[in-house]
């Protein structure tokens, strides 16, 4: 009995000591996922060793940084891009690793986001490419981007979300929230003023402080305040003299100190250009200097950062201490813990069913019909045959234009797809019409196409033509590209028309044609000098993985069009307040936004410049009526708010959605004011027939502007109107009232 109660002691002695050297407390506080983050980091910082510290804050790779290993504080690993994740490279390369399991679902271009105008569709692609991003066990999104489109000539304005900081605040919010939701951080870029492509790492931006309060930094302040997003990228460029990745009052004053930002400051790959600025103007983790880890001979350059030896050195010499740099390594460990070292996040996934058609609703819903005469869309049912023309009809788009190049699982072209759904319906033929970028390779992905052609641009038309006469439909499906001084990182259009001669194809087709459709496939505005012998127009943006399914669903009719654009058509270059006075572009030193905020519709309508067409426009093929516009009060104090009402009915003959737009005039404003600005956009979807109310909230953000004497947002006392309409020059109702 005696040997049983000893055994039974023995064993209850055990379990408890097995028991005890597993229980949570027993491990280190920052390794216990269920500790408040703030705990966290400050127990993990009190653990690292001044190397250790200096170690966290640079990358070791490409694309990850080192974590504490020590310590078992994980590496963080960033991936671009918006659009897509971007398949792995060489730990010290662009070059491609060669993988066979990284191939990703390229969504639409965020420019056809922002077309949409729908904040769920936002959300749903946050969720989609964070799902993919957490799969490929990345804990860094390197997107979105919202820079404002300031100039048609923009390499990369189809990563951002147009030229109007309301839409694009409204539309990153809902994008960061999806991503992080997953546990994968998105990297907000880049911060700020990155307006153009050619000379990047040298343009020397300065404007006001009204124009960058009101129109450059909205976008990336609701991304802070509103989405908490997890991460920023410093933009290449310099403002007023001091490099973005480094720059005390974009970082330190603006981004933490006044919008409280509590995320890492991440250097764009090759932005860091002083250690002594890195050190004291807010930048939190620097990658991509010199491109590799190797360049710097037999020492590891990654050593060489600007935030690694060169900082250590100043540290132990006792030129600087150590404030900024636990700042900084509070900033990379919080990042790590709601990201790398997140035990509730999702295990996400990869190109599947849901993904797809994620892709596919977010470009249906963000397509944009600019014109169409006669009823010429829908392409007519009984239509038997089907001419497709132009090189972006069979062009694959998701290769090429930068870091937010893809490697995809399917790409279905503009022909392949308009062939997939009229098959057994009509008959699809295609003519190439002319020749573009025959290249088909990006940083190793190569698209497999064979574009070359021998033939005459004369040949080329004629053969179109020859085939035009024969159909009772034409697309011409051309645009811009993703080569060089098209939409492409790195370099910025050299012109506002259509290369490759494709305006005398569309001529020579409206020659020939009755039917004929022109679908633009950009990032970009372009000018249309054959507009008015065309029956339809639309612009279709780069559409990813969906793309032909996304353009046969429109222009059949399955789907109806209810994109609007999120940035203004120019007739000419001149129109644009970055390329009016014979202002200079591109800007490779210093330049002042001398348009101020005056950008896109704003300075369009302040110069009554007519658009070719206008912010917001996008047609249906239903119509609406608006009507009932009431306000809840004719006068406010300063700080109240007005509910603003109305009635939208679908008087057409199909379902459709419409994007119901709301701006605001500050009819007595004391300093120069747009004529109108967007305020409130709501999208509704109605069968035909059907009424819906419609409301909106105008609060005191709505009316202010950005006084930059007085440093201060100002609700000026006077006559406001609220114009609600279907685009900012398809007012259809207005109503005003007193702000006393
Ligand atoms: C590029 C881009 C940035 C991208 C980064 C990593 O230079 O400017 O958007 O995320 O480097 O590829």
């Amino acid at each position: 009995m005696k040997r049983v109660l000893l055994s039974l002691a023995a064993l209850m002695l055990l379990t408890a000591t097995v028991g005890r050297a597993s229980e949570p407390e027993n491990r280190p506080l920052y390794l216990n996922p269920d500790a408040p983050i703030e705990e966290r980091v400050e127990d993990a910082l009190s653990r690292m060793t001044l190397r250790e510290k200096i170690a966290i804050i640079h990358a070791q790779s490409k694309f990850s940084a080192p974590g504490a290993p020590r310590l078992g504080i994980a590496e963080l690993w960033c991936t671009d891009g918006p659009h897509g994740i971007r398949p792995e490279v060489l730990w010290d390369e662009w070059d491609q690793a060669r993988w066979t399991n990284d191939s990703c679902t390229a969504y639409p271009a965020l420019t056809c986001l922002a077309a949409t105008w729908n904040r769920d569709a936002a959300k749903l692609y946050g969720v989609s490419i964070g799902e993919e991003a957490r799969y490929r066990e990345k804990d860094v999104l390197l997107g979105p981007g919202v820079n404002i489109y300031r100039t048609p000539l923009c390499g990369r304005n189809f990563e951002y979300m147009g030229e109007d900081p309301f839409l694009a605040a409204e539309m990153v919010v809902p994008y960061i929230q999806g991503v992080q939701e997953q546990g994968v951080a998105a990297c907000v870029k880049h911060y700020a003023l990155n307006n153009e492509e050619q000379h990047r790492h040298t343009t020397d931006v300065d404007l006001s402080d009204r124009a960058l309060f009101e129109i450059y930094l909205p976008a990336f302040k609701a991304a802070v305040t509103e989405g908490k997003v997890w991460s920023i990228m410093g933009s290449f460029n310099k403002y007023r003299g001091t490099h973005a990745c480094h720059n005390h009052r974009l970082l330190n004053e603006i981004l933490k100190d006044n919008w409280g930002f509590d995320g890492a400051v991440i250097s764009d790959w090759g932005g860091t250009h002083s250690t002594d600025e890195a050190i004291r103007n807010g930048l939190d983790l620097e990658f991509g200097s010199w491109t590799d880890g190797l360049r710097e001979g037999a020492s590891n350059a990654y050593d060489m950062y600007y935030m690694a030896q060169p900082y250590l050195e100043r540290i132990e010499r006792g030129e600087i201490g150590t404030e900024e740099l636990d700042d900084k390594v509070r900033r990379v460990l919080r990042l790590t813990f709601r990201t790398a070292m997140n035990n509730d996040k999702p295990y996400g996934s990869m190109c599947n069913e849901a993904h797809t058609e994620a892709a596919r609703h977010i470009g249906e819903e963000g397509v944009v019909l600019l014109k169409n005469a006669n009823h010429n869309l829908p392409i007519c049912p009984d239509a038997k045959r089907i001419l497709v023309v132009g090189e972006n009809a069979i062009k694959m788009m998701t290769v090429g234009g930068g870091s937010s190049s893809l490697k995809v699982k399917q790409e279905v072209s503009p022909l392949d797809g308009i062939k997939s759904y009229y098959a057994g319906r009509a008959e699809v033929i295609y003519a190439r019409g002319y020749v573009g970028d025959v290249t088909g390779s990006y940083n190793g992905v190569v698209t497999g196409q064979d574009l070359r052609d021998k033939r005459s641009p004369k040949r080329l038309i004629e053969e179109a033509v020859e085939l035009a006469g024969t159909a009772d439909h034409v697309i011409f499906i051309g645009g811009l590209n993703k080569s060089e001084h098209q939409d492409c990182e790195g370099a910025d259009r050299k012109g506002l028309e259509l290369p490759y001669n494709q305006d005398d194809v569309i001529e020579a087709l409206a020659d020939a044609s009755d039917h004929l459709t022109v679908v633009l496939i950009t990032g970009n505005a372009v000018t249309m000098p054959w507009l008015e012998r065309v029956e339809s127009v639309v612009q279709g943006w780069y559409l990813g993985s969906e793309s032909g399914n996304i353009l046969a669903s429109v222009l059949s009719g399955e789907v109806n069009p209810s994109g609007k654009l999120p940035f203004t058509f120019g007739h000419r270059l001149e129109d644009y307040g970055a390329h009016s006075d014979g202002a200079h572009f591109p800007n490779h030193d210093k330049v002042f936004y001398h348009d101020g905020i005056f950008v896109g519709y704003r300075g369009f309508e302040k110069r009554n410049i007519e658009p070719l067409f206008s912010f917001g426009h996008g047609l249906s093929y239903t119509s609406f009526d608006y009507s009932n516009l009431q306000l809840s009060k004719r006068e406010i104090c300063d700080g109240e708010s007005i509910e603003v009402r109305l009635t939208v009915r679908n008087s057409g003959g199909c379902r459709g959605k419409e994007v119901v737009q709301l701006y605001v005039a500050d009819c007595e404003a004391s300093l120069p004011r747009p004529v109108k600005e967007l305020k409130g956009f709501t999208k509704v979807d109605l069968e035909a027939g059907e009424s819906t109310e419609v409301c909106f909230t105008i609060g005191r953000d709505a009316l202010c502007y950005y006084d930059d004497i007085r440093g201060e947002w100002i609700a000026e006392a006077g006559e406001f109107k609220v114009m609600v309409g279907a685009s900012s020059a398809d007012i259809r109702l207005v109503e005003s009232f007193m702000l006393r």
